[in-house]
This record gives C-alpha cells, sequence and structure tokens, in this order.
C-alpha cells in the first residue's frame, strides 16, 4: 500500500508540474483528490486493511493529499502569472471599472440653490417657518381676516379650522417680524400648497420669500434688486415686467413678469399667448401687517416678494409643462 501510495503521489507531482493551463490542474484535482479520485478511494478503504497499518497509512495519505493540494496552488499560481503578468487569479485591476450611476440634486433644488445665493451674495439671510401652519399667520396677520375675498385667490388645503397648509411663504414674514427688529433682510425658501393643477401650476409648489424692513426702504429698491435678480438667474438683456397688482399684506403691490424664453415673447401655450410669465409677486410691506407685530410704521418701511421657483425653472431650462418636474420620470431628470 504504501508503495501504491508513493507511486500516486510521484504520478499526481509530475501531471502537476506539466500542467498548462488551470483547466488542466482542475483535471488533474478530480483525478486525484475528487469524489472517486485515487487518492480518495484509498482514504475510504482504510476500514478495509489490517487493523495495525490503518494509523501509518491514514497518515501517509493524507500526507500525500495534503502535498498535492499545496502542488496544484502553487502552479495554479504560476499558471496564471504565465497566462498574463496582470492578471491575479483571474481579476484584472487595470481593467476600467463598472460605471456607477450617479444622482443629482432634482433641477428645482438646484434652481432654488441658486436663487438663494444670489440673494444672500446682496447681504439676505436665510429664515425658515412651518408647512402646516396655522391660519392666523397663513392668513390674518397679513392683512386677511376670515371671509376677507382675497382667501380666494388661493384655494387652500384645511386640516381643520385653525390649522391649514400654507399656501405661500409670506407667513414666514410674521413670524421673522416677531422676533426680529429692524433692520431685517430675510430670504425663505420652502415648498408650500394650493389646490391648483394645470401646465403652470401644481398642488404643491416651492416659493422664496424675501423681506426687507428698514429706515428709507421705497419702491425702487425692490425694482432694483428684482431685476438685478432676474439679470442674474438669466441673461443681462431679460426683459422685466413690473404690472400694478394687489395684496392685502402689500401697498402698493406688482406682480412681476419675465420674457416667455419658450416662444420669447412671441405668445405660445405656456405664457397663455401673452409673450410672458408671472414669476413673483412683491410690493411694500401693508401698514396693518407692521402693527401686528409692532413695528413702528412711522419710522421703517419694508419690500416684500414672493417668487414660484418651478416658473424660474421653466423659463431656465425651456420646460413647457410644470408637472414634469413632478412625474419622477428619469430620462427627464437625467437632463439636469
Ligand atoms: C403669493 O403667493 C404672495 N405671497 C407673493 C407675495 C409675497 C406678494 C410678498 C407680495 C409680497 P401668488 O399667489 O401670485 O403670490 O404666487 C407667487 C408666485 O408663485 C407666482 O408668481 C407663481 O410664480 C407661483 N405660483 C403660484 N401658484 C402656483 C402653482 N400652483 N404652481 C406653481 N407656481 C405657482
Amino acid at each position: 500500500m504504501e508503495d501504491r501510495l508513493g507511486s500516486i503521489e510521484e504520478e499526481a507531482l509530475r501531471a502537476i508540474e506539466e500542467a498548462k493551463d488551470k483547466d488542466g490542474l482542475e483535471k488533474i484535482k478530480v483525478r486525484f483528490l475528487g469524489r472517486k479520485g485515487l487518492l480518495t478511494e484509498i482514504l475510504k478503504g482504510l476500514g478495509r486493511l489490517p487493523k495495525e497499518e490503518r494509523p501509518k497509512i491514514g497518515r501517509l495519505a493524507n500526507e500525500i493529499k495534503f502535498k498535492i493540494e499545496r502542488a496544484i496552488t502553487e502552479r495554479l499560481d504560476a499558471v496564471l502569472k504565465e497566462a498574463g503578468p496582470r492578471v491575479i487569479r483571474g481579476f484584472d485591476p487595470t481593467l476600467p471599472g463598472r460605471p456607477l450611476p450617479r444622482g443629482h440634486l432634482h433641477p428645482i433644488t438646484q434652481v432654488l440653490d441658486e436663487v438663494c445665493e444670489v440673494f444672500e451674495r446682496l447681504g439676505f439671510s436665510a429664515a425658515q417657518g412651518p408647512e402646516i401652519e396655522l391660519d392666523f399667520y397663513n392668513f390674518e396677520a397679513l392683512n386677511i381676516p376670515p371671509d376677507h375675498p382675497a382667501r380666494d385667490m388661493q384655494d387652500t388645503f384645511y386640516v381643520d379650522d385653525k390649522v391649514l397648509l400654507r399656501t405661500h411663504t409670506s407667513p414666514i414674514q410674521v413670524r421673522t417680524m416677531e422676533v426680529m427688529k429692524p433692520p431685517i433682510r430675510i430670504i425663505a425658501p420652502g415648498k408650500v400648497y394650493r389646490c391648483d393643477s394645470d401646465i403652470t401650476h401644481t398642488p404643491m409648489f416651492h416659493q422664496v420669500e424675501g423681506l426687507m424692513v428698514d429706515e428709507g426702504v421705497s419702491f425702487a429698491h425692490l425694482k432694483g434688486i428684482l431685476t438685478h435678480f432676474a439679470q442674474e438667474i438669466f441673461h443681462r438683456d431679460t426683459k422685466v415686467r413690473f404690472r400694478p397688482s394687489f395684496f392685502p399684506f402689500t401697498e402698493p403691490s406688482a406682480e412681476i413678469d419675465i420674457q416667455c424664453v419658450i416662444c420669447r415673447g412671441d405668445g405660445c401655450r405656456v405664457c397663455s399667448y401673452t409673450g410672458w410669465l408671472e414669476v413673483l409677486g412683491a410690493g411694500l410691506v401693508h401698514p396693518q401687517v407692521f402693527r401686528h407685530v409692532g413695528i413702528d410704521t412711522e419710522k421703517y418701511s419694508g419690500f416684500a416678494f414672493g417668487l414660484g421657483i418651478e416658473r424660474i425653472a421653466m423659463l431656465k431650462y425651456g420646460i413647457n409643462d410644470i408637472r414634469l418636474f413632478f412625474d419622477n420620470d428619469i430620462r427627464f431628470l437625467n437632463q439636469f
């Protein structure tokens, strides 16, 4: 039996030495160490040997088994190295990796950040307020008492009689002035909600509120700042239009339109064939709002504005349906 084991060892080591590739080594492994391999058969038959021979033959067979295994591993290393210097056990570290899909910010977040940066460069700092708001801050403190017809301007989602989803970011004006004394210069970005849906309206959209209160603030400051903003976000030659309007919390009030980039002012479905798209509402803070928060209307004046981020994004990227921003179609979003 010892001679038989000796010749198996010799034969196996020679075959391993002569093997040219991984497949050849695999076959040798099966032939000697596989389930029906030559060495395996001997190990399985140990029980049939005389009792006194079993330990000695068993030990020898196991030693040969380990020698063959080690020889196969070493030869495998060698043949893989011979196959090509870069390949290490079938793995080539110099091959280019598989590209990992990388995400990016939603286009609305990108525009929101860009808008805030323009105002931050002008010295405005960020403020926040709750999305689930009290009727008081959303309407009453902004000079819109219960039953005031101006409540119909914004279709509201009510939680209960006194609580609602804020319809605009203007309540942040009041919350800020309650805790801050002039001079005040803030911008407040956030989500707002209205029961509204068509190609230029969505039930949830983003506004950025701006508020500046100090001595001697006039409509000229508002005009200058908003024109500068439009030219920073769009082109230097962007056409901006100030239209007289009405908001109960500003007097005088204006709506600001930007020339439609989709039709370049000729008129299209997006701008309702007017050549202009309304992007924000603004005005000088109404004395009634100042009174609510205890700011001296003789000494201070201020302006406020609220701009719609989706509308700016539509103009910036030439998008003809606002709802595309929220369909979450990856083919659309990947373009930004
Ligand atoms: C307001 O919300 C006022 N709070 C703005 C304001 C602030 C006036 C401070 C004066 C002083 P308005 O309802 O017009 O105003 O909305 C402001 C902007 O939000 C609009 O110009 C438009 O760009 C955008 N907007 C309004 N409704 C929607 C909607 N459903 N979907 C997308 N954008 C909208």
